[in-house]
């Protein structure tokens, strides 16, 4: 027996090859139950999309149909210990993708996909006959947190981008979209409460030119004139939200509260120390107004956005930003100044404690956990609030690790897409760690997993986001799903190169070779 090249991506957790091949025609019938009639439907749409096959489903697992059949079914299978993976069997009569859950079904058939022979990718031709060659592998992902962060306050891209992305990330078997949706730059979410956090929040006049951010000073850098607008209406957002949820991806939210709120404070002055005026900022970098943590409406206005944004999305976790809030006008305000007195917070460092703490009480009231960017970590941080590691201090998340704390995996210098290739190659990122080597092993299940993102502060449309993410993505999603021990990347060079037809098919503007080995 020949081992065959399957070139799969994220590499499996087993894979065993068989002789011969299953064909697959115009008259392979999907069967299935009632339960993943939906998933089924998804599989036949593939098959119509990629290769023009449209093939029948039938609701029936009790048939006496035997050859040229396409089985998905779940079980109850007490040997199957990660409930998140599943079996694909491939023999000359059928195939056959079993799982303890749905989701698992799911990635089987992602799995399935990619055994389609790349020649045969959109050939459309009505006599097609597919081989696809006789397979069992058994997977499940190693991380629970596989996750893609999108920023869209710095520029704004819309439904049909971001649908784009789903997809891509479902076939990369990638279960979490972190989806920034407000910055200095722009308020992205409709608050039916707070009308102007969108009429105002959501324009800016441009963005400067410069990319330095340190050189950014007052009036010294031109701006570009190009406007820069847009939100989701709450009901762009639930379909969003519907057409993750049939992906198997959640859709995190994060509202950035108490600093990168310039865009909040130009629509609401009154929630800052100072009164304001703002403008929408048209710079990048860290700005020195933030939410006055003396005030109450400050509370208000935020437990009301609040409020809204989980009346809208079902995820458990919400994000609250958290990152690089300055300290500096706080120190001046005398509401601030109060607020330490009153609640005998010590000094303005343990302000941001002491509103991360409230919020996330309030959220955990109405059934939902916080996670912020690790910037939100001190001794005072409430037990259940996740950490998401970025930059500094990594010492200081790992004592928390240690102390029972969850944390998420964004190492900015691995897994930060923004930044060009010949900073982060795409070999960098693949062979990005998550599991810090300092941290005990009896502590690695506090890493809940890997998250790449991609801010935009200088990604302004779609050609520029497809090509900063794809392939680097790609590399993450393996990091996420598949065994450290699995892990190549000669091996992954030259499956990704099989799976770039898949990119094709979905005219994906990736980095090429040539661009991404510097
Ligand atoms: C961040 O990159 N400021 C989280
Ligand atoms: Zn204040």
């Amino acid at each position: 027996m020949t081992l065959k090249e399957l070139d799969i991506i994220p590499e499996p957790v087993n894979i065993s090859s068989k002789e011969g091949a299953f064909t697959l025609n115009e008259q392979t019938l999907i069967l299935t139950d009632l339960k993943l009639k939906a998933i089924a439907e998804q599989l036949k749409q593939i098959l119509l999309i990629t290769l023009g096959l449209n093939i029948v489903i039938k609701e029936d697992l009790q048939t006496k149909e035997s050859n040229n059949i396409i089985i998905l079914k779940t079980i109850n299978n007490e040997k199957q210990l990660n409930h998140k993976g599943y079996t694909l069997i491939v023999s000359p009569n059928h195939i056959e993708i079993s799982a303890s859950t749905p989701s698992g079904v799911f990635y089987g058939i992602q799995t399935m996909q990619q055994l389609i022979p790349t020649d045969k990718i959109g050939s459309k031709n009505i006599d097609l006959e597919i081989s696809i060659p006789c397979v069992v592998i058994e997977d499940y992902p190693r991380f629970k947190w596989r996750g893609f962060m999108l920023d869209e306050s710095r520029h704004f891209f819309g439904k049909e981008v971001v649908k784009k992305i789903l997809d891509l990330m479902a076939l990369l078997k990638l279960n979490t979209f972190h989806w920034g949706l407000t910055n200095d730059q722009g308020w992205r979410i409709e608050i039916k409460k707070y009308p102007l956090l969108t009429e105002i929040g959501s324009k800016r006049e441009g963005t400067t030119s410069q990319r330095s951010y340190r050189s950014n000073k007052k009036n010294k850098v031109p701006l570009d004139g190009i406007p820069v607008s847009g939100y989701y209406t709450q009901q762009d957002l639930r379909e969003l939200i519907q057409y993750a949820t049939e992906r198997f991806i959640t859709i995190i939210p994060e509202s950035n509260f108490p600093g990168h709120t310039t865009a909040a404070l130009a629509a609401y002055p009154e929630l800052s120390c100072t009164g304001g005026p703002f403008k929408v900022s048209t710079r990048f970098g860290i700005h020195k107004d933030v939410l006055c943590i003396g005030k109450e409406k400050v509370f208000e206005f935020t437990q009301n956005v609040l409020n809204e944004i989980i009346e809208i999305f079902p995820s458990n976790i919400i994000h609250i930003g958290g990152d690089e809030t300055p300290k500096r006008r706080w120190k001046r305000c005398l509401d601030c100044q109060a607020r330490i007195k009153d609640e005998s917070l010590g000094s303005v460092e343990n302000l941001q404690v002491y509103f991360t703490n409230r919020i996330a009480v309030y959220l955990g009231s109405k059934g939902r956990q916080v996670i912020g960017w690790n910037e939100i970590l001190n001794d005072k941080l409430i037990e259940n609030a996740i950490c998401h590691y970025w930059t500094m201090n990594l010492k200081q998340v790992l004592e928390h690790a240690r102390l029972g704390r969850k944390i998420v995996m964004s190492e900015f210098s691995a897994v930060y897409l923004n930044y060009p290739y010949n900073h982060i190659p795409l070999e960098r990122t693949y062979n990005y760690e998550p599991i810090p080597n300092e941290l005990e092993s009896k502590f690695h299940k506090r890493i809940l997993g890997i998250e790449a993102c991609l801010w935009t502060e200088f990604v302004k449309n779609k050609k520029n986001l497809e090509w900063q993410t794809f392939p680097r993505l790609i590399a993450v999603a393996e990091t996420a799903w598949s065994p450290k021990n699995k892990k190549n990347f000669e091996s992954f060079q030259k499956r990704l190169e099989k799976f770039n037809k898949w990119l094709d098919l979905f005219k994906v503007s990736y980095a090429k070779k040539e661009e991404y080995l510097l």
